[in-house]
C-alpha cells in the first residue's frame, strides 16, 4: 500500500474485472451509465462521490437532449424532416446537436458571444448552425437569446424548440441518472448539484426522495444569479450555472439549501477539483465539489454525500484555467473560505453563503 498525501493505493491493484457490458448500438446509447467516483475528501467515516456527467459524449445535457427529442418524435411534436431551435451557450446545444444531428434533424443553436472557441468548433463540426446574439436586452443574454429563438421559430414554421427551461422532459431526464445512483449506492444523505435550468438537480431529487424521504438536498448557483433571489448581474463570469431569469424547471419545494459562490471562489473551487481529486471540469462542478466538500467536514459520520459535475474542462482552458484571463479579470488571488457564512434567504451576497428557502427557515 503507498500512501501519497492523503491518498492510500494498493500497489498490486489490477483492473477490476466488470462483467458488463460496454458495446452501445449507436452514440444516442453511449449516452448515461457515468461513472460515480469516491472523492479523497470526508473524514469521520463521511464518504463524498463525484457523478462524472461530463464523461457523457459531451457533457450532461446529452441525457436531456436525447429525452427531450426522443419523446417529440415518439409523440408527433418533431416530424422528422422539421429542424431542431434551441439557446444554448454550451452543454444543452452540444447535447441537442449530438442527438439532433445524429437523427438527421437540421440543428439551429441561438448563442452570445461568450460561446468559447471549442464548443463552436465542436457544433460546426457536428453540422449546426450557428446563430451569435450581439448585445444583451432587458434580461441580459438570455432575453437576447430568446428573442431571436423566437424570430427563428417563425422563419421556420413546424420546428421543435426543446426549451430546456420549461419543458418537463428536462428534468425526466435525470430520472435514469436517480436509477443509477440509487444502483451504485444504498443510502444517499445528501445531494449537491449546480442549479441553471434547475433540470438535473430538481429531476434527479424528486426521483431519489420517492426511495429517500430525508434526502437533504443542496443547489449550488453564482453570485450575482437571479435564480434564488439575487439580484441579476449579468456581467458575472461564470458558465453553466446561474441565471437572469428563474427557469419554470426550478422547482424550490424539493430544494432544502442554497450556496451563491463568486467568481473568484468557483474559479478557486475548479482549480482545486483537478488539483485534489484531478477531474479537469467546469466552474459549476468546482462549485459544488466545494459545498460537498464542507458538508464533509461538518456532517455527522457516516453520511454519503453525492455532487453532480456537469462538464469537462476543455472549454475553459482560455477562462478559468488561464492565469493571464484570471489576472485580468482581477481574480487571481483565488480566495475561497473554508467556510460559508450563513444568511437568510434574500439577503444580497457578494462571496460564498448559503440560505435555507423560505418554507425550511426557522
Ligand atoms: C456546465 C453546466 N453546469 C450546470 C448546469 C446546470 O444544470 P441544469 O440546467 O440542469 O440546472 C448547466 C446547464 O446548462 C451547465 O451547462
Amino acid at each position: 500500500m503507498q500512501n501519497n498525501g492523503s491518498r492510500t493505493f494498493d500497489n498490486n491493484y489490477t483492473t477490476k474485472v466488470i462483467a458488463e457490458a460496454t458495446l452501445r448500438e449507436n452514440i444516442i446509447d453511449a449516452i448515461g451509465k457515468t461513472p460515480l467516483v469516491r472523492l479523497t475528501i470526508g473524514g469521520h467515516d463521511t464518504s463524498v462521490y463525484g457523478k462524472l456527467e461530463l464523461l457523457n459524449p459531451f457533457g450532461m445535457k446529452d441525457r436531456v437532449a436525447k429525452r427531450a427529442i426522443l419523446e417529440a418524435r415518439r409523440t408527433g411534436v418533431l416530424r422528422p424532416d422539421a429542424p431542431i431551435i434551441e439557446s444554448s451557450s454550451g452543454t444543452m446545444a452540444l447535447g441537442v446537436a449530438l442527438v439532433g444531428t445524429y437523427l438527421g434533424h437540421e440543428v439551429h443553436i441561438v448563442t452570445d458571444p461568450r460561446m468559447d472557441a471549442i464548443t463552436k468548433a465542436k457544433l460546426e463540426a457536428l453540422g449546426c448552425h450557428l446563430h451569435i446574439v450581439e448585445r444583451m436586452t432587458s434580461h441580459g443574454w438570455q432575453s437576447a437569446r430568446l428573442e431571436r429563438l423566437a424570430q427563428l421559430m417563425e422563419q421556420y414554421p413546424g420546428a421543435f424548440w426543446p426549451r430546456q427551461y420549461e419543458n418537463p422532459d428536462n428534468p425526466l431526464a435525470y430520472v435514469e441518472l436517480a436509477n443509477e445512483l440509487l444502483a451504485d449506492l444504498e443510502h444517499i444523505d445528501v445531494l449537491v448539484g449546480p442549479v441553471g435550468s434547475g433540470g438535473s438537480l430538481c429531476g434527479t431529487a424528486r426521483e431519489l426522495r420517492k426511495y429517500l424521504p430525508n434526502l437533504r438536498v443542496v443547489a449550488v448557483d453564482a453570485v450575482g444569479s437571479a435564480i434564488f433571489g439575487q439580484p441579476d448581474r449579468p456581467t458575472r463570469l461564470q458558465s453553466g450555472l446561474g441565471n437572469s431569469l428563474i427557469p419554470p424547471n426550478v422547482d424550490p419545494s424539493v430544494i432544502d439549501e442554497v450556496h451563491w459562490l463568486s467568481d473568484e471562489e468557483a474559479f478557486a473551487a475548479t482549480l482545486q477539483l483537478a488539483r485534489h481529486e484531478k477531474i479537469f471540469a467546469g466552474n459549476s462542478s468546482g462549485s459544488a465539489y466545494v459545498v460537498a466538500r464542507w458538508y464533509a467536514h461538518t456532517a455527522p459520520a457516516g453520511t454519503k454525500i453525492v455532487a453532480l459535475f456537469p462538464d469537462r474542462g476543455d472549454r475553459y482552458v482560455e477562462t478559468i484555467y488561464s492565469a493571464e484571463y484570471r489576472r485580468q479579470k482581477g481574480v487571481q488571488a483565488l480566495r475561497l473560505p473554508d467556510t460559508p457564512t450563513e444568511v437568510s434567504y434574500g439577503t444580497p451576497v457578494e462571496s460564498w453563503t448559503y440560505a435555507h428557502l423560505p418554507r425550511n427557515a426557522e
